[in-house]
């Protein structure tokens, strides 16, 4: 009998961290997703290679008594927006830190990152960016000491539950009249997450992608006003795209920044100074333009999307897609 293969994934309770779980526990391997609230996440519980515990993985103690018996890990702790000043250092940088210490620590040898497309130390358009290019730093000058490394720095990710598709479409279905949209032409190369998941998984036994970072984009380039027109259009709603210039898109991220749910902030807009495009991955070629008609196909009827809706616990429904 083969022995069995236990995988830590922090963040595995998130958007692509769900669908990773799931596909590296089909692969296989039984997979340990650590949570704050882990009640929130039940249904991970539905397959018998996921363990679903609540755990503090922010204090070093906790993340070490973790990593026992665990052969890898994957890190996909990540934040948008800072809650309090220094977070993106503390998540982006100073985690680091302590999962490669856990890591050294525990005998872990493989570590799996994601990053984000355009994270660059010296060069990133926003902290952000920067937080997320440093931390991949570390990560990689540790990978020379026995650890080995791959890191995915993905571009906009979409699919059941993203935070990007799903709240445009929340804000533009209450809309009337015009949408006034910060930073329109900013250029984005959107990846399905089952896409991404898939060349994550492939890579965990594979040493050739030891000590590489791999840019992940789909097979489409659209600007930010492109992308709301297609919900726009696929929808039928009442509103048109407003671009605002570079001035009235700053306002609009001074204000948002200060309100609940920080829709955009300052950092957002410097993110989005960058184009978000790369080469697109072989492996990931699911067009966001077929998935949002073939969202609208399957929910087009109100009462199909209900049931559909219906069928997964409150806390977490993968039919909130275009919601
Ligand atoms: N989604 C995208 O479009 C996109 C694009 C490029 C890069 N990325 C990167 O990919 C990674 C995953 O993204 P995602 O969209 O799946 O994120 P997500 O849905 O926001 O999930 C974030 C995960 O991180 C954990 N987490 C957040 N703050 C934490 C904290 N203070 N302490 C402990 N755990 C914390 C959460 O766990 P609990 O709340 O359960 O504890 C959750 O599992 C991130 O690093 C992100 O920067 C995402």
């Amino acid at each position: 009998m083969s022995k069995q293969r236990n995988i830590l994934l922090l963040g595995g309770s998130g958007f692509i961290g769900k669908q990773l779980a799931f596909a590296l526990a089909n692969r296989g391997w039984q997979v340990t997703v650590p949570s704050r609230r882990p009640h929130r996440h039940r249904s991970l519980l539905v397959h018998p290679g996921i363990r679903l515990l609540e755990a503090n993985i922010i204090d070093s103690a906790s993340l070490k008594a973790l990593c026992a018996d665990h052969q890898a890990m994957i890190n996909l702790v990540g934040i948008l927006h800072e809650k309090r000043k220094g977070d993106f250092r503390r998540f982006h940088v100073e985690f680091i830190k302590t999962v490669v210490d856990a890591c050294s620590e525990t005998g872990i040898k493989r570590l799996l990152h994601v990053s984000a497309l355009g994270a660059n130390e010296a060069t990133g358009s926003s902290l952000y960016l920067r937080s997320k290019g440093e931390g991949e730093n570390l990560l990689h000058t540790f990978g020379q000491r026995g650890l080995q490394v791959t890191s995915f720095q993905p571009s906009v990710v979409f699919g059941k539950g993203d935070a990007f598709i799903n709240r445009f479409a929340g804000v533009l279905k209450l809309c009337v009249g015009y949408f006034p949209l910060a930073c329109a032409d900013s250029k984005l190369q959107p990846v399905y997450v089952g896409d991404l998941v898939a060349k994550i998984v492939a890579s965990v036994d594979n040493r050739a992608t030891y000590s590489k970072r791999y840019p992940v984009c789909g097979p489409e380039i659209f600007t930010l006003q492109q992308i709301l027109e297609l919900i726009i259009d696929t929808l039928k709603l009442p509103v048109r795209v407003l671009p605002l210039g570079k001035g009235l898109s700053r306002l609009q991220a001074l204000i948002l920044q200060n309100l609940p749910g920080k829709l955009f902030t300052m950092d957002n807009y410097r993110s989005l100074q960058t184009d978000n495009v790369c080469q697109d991955c072989e492996l990931c070629q699911t067009s966001l333009r077929q998935y949002i008609h073939g969202l609208a196909d399957m929910f087009g009827n109100k009462r199909t999307y209900d049931a559909f809706r219906r069928n997964y616990p409150s806390a977490e429904r993968p039919g909130d897609d275009l919601r």
